[in-house]
């Protein structure tokens, strides 16, 4: 018997920060409310951001004042820098998510800072963080592919991972914004890490661009990572990084990971209601493939009835 993993649903978030169409924040609530019905107990909500850069986020304390609580939910909201964190943890949240990139270009177009600039800015909301006594969760982004410098190579990862955790981070993310990794370099991220820094909890942040997403969860799975991010119908994709297509579908690392005898917690009846809903909000045809499978499977029955 194994412990399960968990999936921390970010449709909140990167699922929505890039939608044409604006979602209101009671639309927002109602699909958190969804999500929570079908069983996920972690959501990345919203992120504190310069609602001048993503309009979407501009209702973060809004949506952060209107989410329901109870002992098994975990929430936490993404943040760019020392206004962020400020905002968030004003607006009571205690677990932040803090993103940098390992590529200095990616920094430069995502939150207008060098590398070097980003990484002193990580480590003053980690100092911020350690005296108020909330957790921080660096994200790594860019961590295989650049849009703009193309493959990143391992060993920038794991010095920047290491200099994060040096510095007081106990939780990393190893983000591939782009889509554009595969099992093997996961591999070859993550399970170095996972082996040296033993009580930093690593999570997976992966998007979908080139089909490998529920691989590469899988190849993380293998490297001893037990934390992943996903987007309920694969919404999603950053605004600044041209042509990444949405996070792995939520449904289809519950289908991997339960079909696998891996515990979940999450119900794809339930993810099916939520991913509904999400169509109707953003105006698109959603779904990963195993909510398209489970679809067709309802289907039969119904004719076999
Ligand atoms: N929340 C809200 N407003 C913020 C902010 C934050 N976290 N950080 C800065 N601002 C505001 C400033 O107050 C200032 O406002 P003003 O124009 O009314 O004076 C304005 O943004 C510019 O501030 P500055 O420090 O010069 O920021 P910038 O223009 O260099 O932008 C970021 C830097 C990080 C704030 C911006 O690039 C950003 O929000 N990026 C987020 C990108 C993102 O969400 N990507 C997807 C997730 S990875
Ligand atoms: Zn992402």
């Amino acid at each position: 018997m194994n412990d399960g993993v968990i999936i921390n649903e970010v449709g909140l978030r990167d699922g929505l920060q890039n939608q044409p169409r604006l979602i209101n924040t009671e639309q927002k609530l109602q699909l958190a409310d969804k999500l929570i019905a079908a069983g996920i107990k972690h959501i990345e909500a919203t992120s504190f951001v310069n609602p001048k850069a993503v309009p979407q986020m501009a209702d973060a304390g809004a949506v952060v004042a209107g989410l329901p609580h109870s002992a098994e939910l975990n929430y936490s909201v993404l943040v760019p820098n020392m206004k962020g964190y400020q905002r968030a943890v004003a607006s009571g949240m205690k677990n932040i998510g803090l993103v940098i990139a390992v590529s200095d270009t990616f920094n430069q177009k995502n939150i207008r800072m060098t590398l070097d600039t980003a990484r002193e800015m990580c480590f003053e909301v980690i100092n911020q963080a350690k005296q108020d006594g909330n957790t921080i969760r660096v994200y790594l982004s860019t961590a295989c592919f650049c849009p703009y410098e193309g493959e990143i190579k391992v060993d920038r990862v794991h010095q920047l991972a290491s200099q994060m955790i040096n510095h007081g981070a106990t939780e990393i993310s190893i983000a591939d914004t782009t889509g554009s990794g595969v099992p093997n370099q996961i591999d070859a991220i993550c399970r170095p890490l996972v082996e040296q820094f033993k009580d930093v909890i690593f999570n997976l942040h992966v998007h979908d661009t080139a089909g490998q997403a529920t691989a590469m969860v899988w190849a993380g799975y293998l490297a001893g990572i037990r934390s992943f991010d996903a987007s309920i119908g694969g919404l999603g994709g950053c605004p600044f990084s041209p042509g990444a297509s949405g996070n792995v579908a939520t449904e289809d690392l519950v289908y991997l990971f339960e079909k696998s005898n891996i515990n979940t917690g999450i119900s794809l009846a339930g993810l099916s209601s939520a991913v509904r809903y999400a169509e109707e909000i953003t105006g698109q045809k959603l779904g990963g493939k195993a909510m398209h499978w489970y679809w067709s499977q309802q289907k039969r029955l119904n004719l076999v009835k």
